[in-house]
C-alpha cells in the first residue's frame, strides 16, 4: 500500500479548504480507505475541528524540526480509519527554524513517505500562503485539490493557484497532478453563484468537479462540535455532496467499500478480486455471500445528533435564506 497523498491548497484564506480537508478524509475513511490527515496550517483548524487532543510536543513541526517519530505524532480520531498528525501554532515558528536546514522543502515529503505505507489516502490541508510550509506540502503530494469559493474573485486565485503548481513543476521538477477543482460554498438559487460556477467550468474544462460543495449550515456548525460532518448531520446537503466527492475520488469502479473491506479482512491473501465485477455484483464465491454480513459503518450517532439532522431537514436547508445567515 502507498498512499495516494493530496494537498488541499488555494492561496486565497476563507474558500473551504479545511472544511474539504476534514470532511472529504472523513468519507474515504468512512469508505473503508484507512486515511491520514496532515494538518498543516499554523491555524490548526483541522485539528481542533476534528477534537483532536495531543501533548504540547506532538504536532507537525516535532515530527519536521525536532525529534519525534511519526508514532509520536499520528493521533486517532473518533472516527474509526482517519487519524491525524495535528498542528499547533509551532508550525508558524517552523518558517524561520527551517531556513537554517538542508533540503528544507522536503522535510513534509520526507515525513510522508515514511507513513506513505500505512495509508490508502494522505491529505494534507494548506494554511492560505504561499511560503516554505506551503511548498513544502506541495511537494509531498502527488496531486492537489483546489476549492474554490464561488464569488467574484475567485477566477484570479485560480489562476494563482495554476501559476505556482507550474512554478512547482518546472523550477522544482515535481510533476504535481491537479485532482480537480472543487466549487464551494455554492448557493443554486443566487444567479452569482451559479454564473460564477459556469464561468469557471468554461475556462478549467477539465479540472473542475461535477459535484459542488452547498453552503451549508450544518458544514460551518460541525467544527464547533469538534465533529466531521458524518458525525454531526450526516444526511444535511453538505455531507451528501462531500460523501459523493469521496466515492468520485476513490473511483467508480470501486465497489461497496464495506463489502471490500469485508472481503479483505476475511480473506486477506487468498484471492485477488476483480474490483470491477464485484461492483457488478460478481466475483464472489456463494460461501462467502452467504456468511456475508455487513458491518454496521464503525460510528457512533447518538439521537441527540439526529434531532439535530431533522432540523435542518425541517428548515429545508436547501430552501433557507443562508446568505443573512452568513
Ligand atoms: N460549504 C460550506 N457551507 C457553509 N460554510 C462553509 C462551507 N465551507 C466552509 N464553510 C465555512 O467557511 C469558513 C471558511 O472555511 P474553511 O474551510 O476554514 O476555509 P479555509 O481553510 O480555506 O480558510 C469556515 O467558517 C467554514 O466553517
Ligand atoms: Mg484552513
Amino acid at each position: 500500500m502507498s498512499a495516494r497523498t493530496i494537498a488541499i491548497f488555494n492561496q486565497k484564506g476563507g474558500v473551504g479548504k479545511t472544511t474539504t480537508a476534514m470532511n472529504l478524509s472523513g468519507y474515504c475513511a468512512m469508505l473503508g480507505k484507512p486515511t491520514l490527515l496532515i494538518d498543516f496550517d499554523s491555524q490548526f483548524n483541522a485539528t481542533v475541528g476534528l477534537g483532536v487532543r495531543h501533548g504540547r510536543d506532538e504536532t507537525i513541526y516535532h515530527a519536521l524540526l525536532g525529534d519525534k517519530q511519526p508514532h509520536d505524532v499520528v493521533r486517532r480520531t473518533y472516527l474509526a480509519g482517519l487519524d491525524i498528525v495535528p498542528a499547533s501554532s509551532d508550525l508558524a515558528g517552523a518558517l524561520i527554524e527551517m531556513v537554517e536546514v538542508s533540503e528544507r522543502e522536503y522535510l513534509l515529503r520526507d515525513f510522508v513517505e515514511s507513513v506513505r505505507d500505512q495509508y490508502e489516502y494522505i491529505f494534507i490541508d494548506l494554511g492560505p500562503s504561499l511560503n516554505l510550509l506551503t511548498i513544502n506540502g506541495l511537494l509531498a503530494a502527488d496531486e492537489v485539490i483546489i476549492p474554490v469559493q464561488c464569488e467574484y474573485y475567485s477566477l484570479e486565485g485560480i489562476a494563482q493557484v495554476l501559476e505556482t503548481l507550474d512554478l512547482i513543476r518546472e523550477n522544482l521538477k515535481h510533476p504535481i497532478k491537479i485532482a480537480g477543482a472543487l466549487l464551494t460554498m455554492y448557493d443554486k438559487r443566487e444567479k452569482l453563484s451559479r454564473e460564477i460556477a459556469r464561468e469557471i467550468r468554461r475556462r478549467f474544462p477539465y479540472h473542475v468537479y461535477d459535484i459542488e460543495i452547498p453552503r451549508s449550515v450544518a458544514l460551518a456548525e460541525a467544527p464547533s462540535f469538534q465533529k466531521p460532518i458524518m458525525l454531526y448531520a450526516p444526511q444535511s446537503s453538505g455531507a451528501l455532496a462531500y460523501e459523493e466527492l469521496a466515492k468520485e475520488l476513490i473511483g467508480e469502479t470501486t465497489p461497496d467499500p464495506r463489502i471490500s473491506s469485508f472481503y479483505k479482512r476475511a480473506y486477506p491473501e487468498e484471492l485477488e478480486f476483480d474490483a470491477k465485477k464485484v461492483s457488478e455484483g460478481e466475483g464472489f464465491p456463494t460461501e462467502v455471500e452467504e456468511d456475508l454480513v455487513f458491518p454496521e459503518p464503525e460510528i457512533e450517532i447518538p439521537p441527540p445528533m439526529m434531532l439535530v439532522i431533522h432540523e435542518h431537514e425541517e428548515e429545508g436547508e436547501t430552501e433557507n435564506t443562508f446568505p443573512a445567515r452568513f
